[in-house]
């Protein structure tokens, strides 16, 4: 796009500038759309036409640099009632083409009203959600389509990776692309990985893609997430160093007949559950990329958890490093954990 318009302009010592701005403003002659300019020596205001009454010794014809111009606010788009706009969340999430949303109990009325208004300010968006917390077992949300087209399936794109998502009935966060972006650029080339609750498979993809590893074995219990994670791997040419598995991650020690140099468990409130199951599966010394929704005062309880069932299993935990990612909740974090698991000597 071009940055410059060549425009009509006065030329104004600096010293007059104030005098000058205060004048084109008055007479509504100054152009909205570029920048005033400066040199060393005068001040240069882009002007819709030269007024008159001015020496033409200060006029000019010149390039401006044009103003980046911010699209409009949701928030000051559509008919929601002046006194409840600032219960209008202040951030929501971008999958590919379509907004999911939280809204507030008493804004629920005005729902479509507020998704008509994110279609307008936003122009890459075609369908607009309103969301309830994830839950169950598979980690899924209940989604109402409030404005645009009426469907759920989108392709999101995250460091030049593209991944088909149905947001009904498979887990997504595009928060956590620079989280995966990070742990693929831990992985050394040959290893071994296992990523436990894969979903529609963001981690397994992006360290197929930046690093070298022999090979990933990418796992979900949701035969939907399996689809959509086949269909990814394909998708972004990554088929010989992934391998699909739908299982329950705590049988994945009968199936899997190599033990893995990395470990990643992206299954927050109940990944502790599964720590025992991924021990088994571990090598005598590998990594874990443990992630959880804890509150801040919890945090020490989990790891002291962790290396509680690691020790039954005759493994230390060793080097945990502890990082907030986002916050989940007031007070409350999604947290992810690394951690090296050493089998204690016999
Ligand atoms: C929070 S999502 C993580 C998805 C993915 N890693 C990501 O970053 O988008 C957790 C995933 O674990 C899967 N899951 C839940 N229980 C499981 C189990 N027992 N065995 C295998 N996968 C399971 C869910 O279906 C869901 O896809």
């Amino acid at each position: 796009m071009e940055m410059k318009n060549k425009s009509a302009g006065i030329r104004v010592q600096l010293n007059q500038a104030e005098k000058m701005r205060k004048y084109l403003s008055e007479k509504k002659l100054l152009r909205n759309d570029l920048k005033i300019s400066k040199n060393n020596a005068f001040i240069f205001f882009p002007v819709k036409e030269i007024p008159n009454e001015l020496n033409p010794y200060n006029f000019v014809k010149k390039e401006f640099e044009k103003k980046v111009i911010k699209p409009k606010s949701y928030k000051e788009i559509g008919l929601i009632p002046e006194k409840l706009k600032h219960e209008l969340p202040t951030s929501y999430d971008v999958i590919g083409d379509i907004i999911l949303i939280k809204l507030p109990n008493n804004l629920l009325k005005y729902q479509k009203e507020i998704g008509k208004s994110l279609l307008k300010s936003n122009k890459n968006i075609r369908t607009v959600c309103s969301i309830k917390p994830v839950t169950g077992e598979f980690r899924t949300r209940n989604i109402t389509v409030i404005a645009g087209e009426s469907r759920t399936t989108t392709t999101h794109k995250e460091y030049g990776l593209k991944l088909n998502v149905n947001i009904k009935n498979t887990y997504f966060s595009p928060r956590l692309a620079a989280e995966r972006k990070r742990v693929a650029e831990l992985v050394k080339p040959g290893e071994i990985i296992v990523d436990l609750f894969t979903g529609v498979a963001p981690f397994s993809i992006m360290i197929a893609k930046y690093a070298d590893p022999k090979i990933i074995y990418a796992i979900d219990k949701n035969k939907e997430a399996v689809l959509f994670a086949k269909q990814n791997i394909k998708k972004n040419n990554v088929l010989n160093k992934i391998e699909v598995i739908n299982a329950d991650a705590k049988e994945i020690h009968d199936i899997l007949e190599k033990k893995a140099d990395r470990i990643i468990m992206n299954l927050p409130f109940s990944a502790h559950l599964f720590f025992t199951y991924a021990l088994k599966i571990a090598k005598t010394h590998t990594i874990i990329h443990y992630y959880d929704i804890l509150k801040e005062n919890k945090i020490e309880d989990k790891t002291d958890k962790l290396k509680k069932i690691a020790e039954e299993n005759r493994y230390v935990l060793t080097n945990l490093d502890v990082r907030k990612i986002k916050t989940y909740a007031p007070r409350e974090f999604y947290i992810r954990i690394d951690i090296t698991a050493k089998k204690m000597p016999m």
